[in-house]
């Protein structure tokens, strides 16, 4: 198939991909530049850090790359309106909420002429969001990773909020390769979002150990957990999980209310730290369903290229027949 064009506001990048925003320091200013650098969209997650440290990622990006770099802030987060705002005076291309948007976010958008792009996992909320004046949609399916807003599949939620809304929409959650990129576009979708088939990459900052977890992961090692945010929230096996499950809460940790609500079973925040330091038995280690699918660690020029290419060598539409059972 055509690879489609992706507009997000008057941006028009090379490749219809988009890195997803991951936290904590999952995807920074290395990751996000590289993808940019390569002709997709690079995203830093904002959520966890100081203001400070998020102008400064921005800025490391912004010297690593020309290519079009946002910022991902997870709505729930207590410090949200301040990150966007900074993220905005450091002039970063577009922001991305996650879980959640509220009206007056599309206005600083607005006054500083930065595209808004919310994640959206229903036809309501797409509506909503298109009236509040988003740029575009990121379309999230119950196969992503981190926190989730539906347990629908990716396919059946892009039908509805495709007939919904008129304004580009990115399919996200369980994309690993160009063909199944390509399978979202052929219905509907502008552009598509990946985020853990990016984490497995040499310029993803996390540690080695970290990236490996995500590699060749078994279907039955994907769960859910209860997110103290109050959302489920989709990751690897662990010990940290497995103590989640039996609802036993982890070692008090200091409280630093980072969160506009939140259940206090457990430290988000800090169990996704811990993870990102590299303790993959008492950390919380977020992943979405494409990592049953990762064969490798590999560098982002070599992951844009099996996209692309993968992308173009698929049909155009999904082939009706593709289901039905022939005598
Ligand atoms: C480690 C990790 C951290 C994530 N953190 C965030 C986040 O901070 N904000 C957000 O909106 N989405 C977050 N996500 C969701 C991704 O941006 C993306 O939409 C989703 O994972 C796509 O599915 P995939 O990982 O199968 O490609 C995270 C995902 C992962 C794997």
């Amino acid at each position: 198939m055509q690879l489609p064009t992706l507009k997000i506001g008057s941006l028009l990048p090379k490749f219809p991909v988009v890195q997803g925003g991951m936290a904590i320091r999952i995807s920074t200013a290395p990751l996000a530049a590289a993808v940019a650098e390569a002709g997709g969209v690079g995203t830093i997650a904002g959520t966890g850090m100081s203001l400070e440290e998020l102008a400064a990622e921005i800025r490391q990006a912004k010297k690593l790359t020309r290519g079009i770099i946002g910022v991902n802030v997870l709505f729930a987060a207590r410090n949200f309106a301040q990150l966007v705002t900074t993220a905005m005076r450091e002039k970063v291309d577009f922001i991305v909420s996650g879980a959640g948007f509220s009206r007056d976010m599309f206005a600083w958008g607005r006054e500083t002429g930065t595209p808004i792009v919310p994640i959206v996992s229903s036809a309501r909320l797409a509506k909503l969001a298109e009236k509040m004046g988003a740029a575009a949609l990121v379309v999230e399916g119950v196969e992503a990773g981190g926190h989730l807003g539906t347990d629908m599949p990716l396919k059946s939620i892009l039908a509805d909020i495709r007939e919904a809304v008129k304004i580009p929409i990115i399919a996200a959650g369980g994309i690993a390769t160009g063909a199944e990129a390509a399978k979202f576009l052929s219905l509907g979708a502008d552009g598509v979002q990946l985020a853990t088939r990016f984490l497995a990459s040499h310029e993803c900052t996390a540690p080695m150990n970290y990236k490996e977890a995500h590699v060749g992961v078994k279907q039955e090692d994907i769960v859910l957990v209860d997110s103290p945010v109050g959302l489920p929230g989709k990751a690897i096996r662990n010990s940290f999980s497995e103590r989640m499950a039996r609802q036993l809460s982890p070692e008090g940790e200091k409280c630093s209310t980072c969160l506009k609500k939140c259940s206090r079973r457990f430290c988000i925040f800090a169990a996704l730290n811990r993870a990102q330091q590299g303790d993959l038995e008492n950390g919380l280690i977020f992943s979405g369903e494409s990592a049953v699918k990762i064969k490798k660690i590999l560098p982002v020029e070599a992951i844009m290229e099996e996209l692309v290419e993968g992308i173009k060598n698929s049909p155009a539409r999904e082939d009706p027949q593709k289901d039905t059972i022939q005598e």
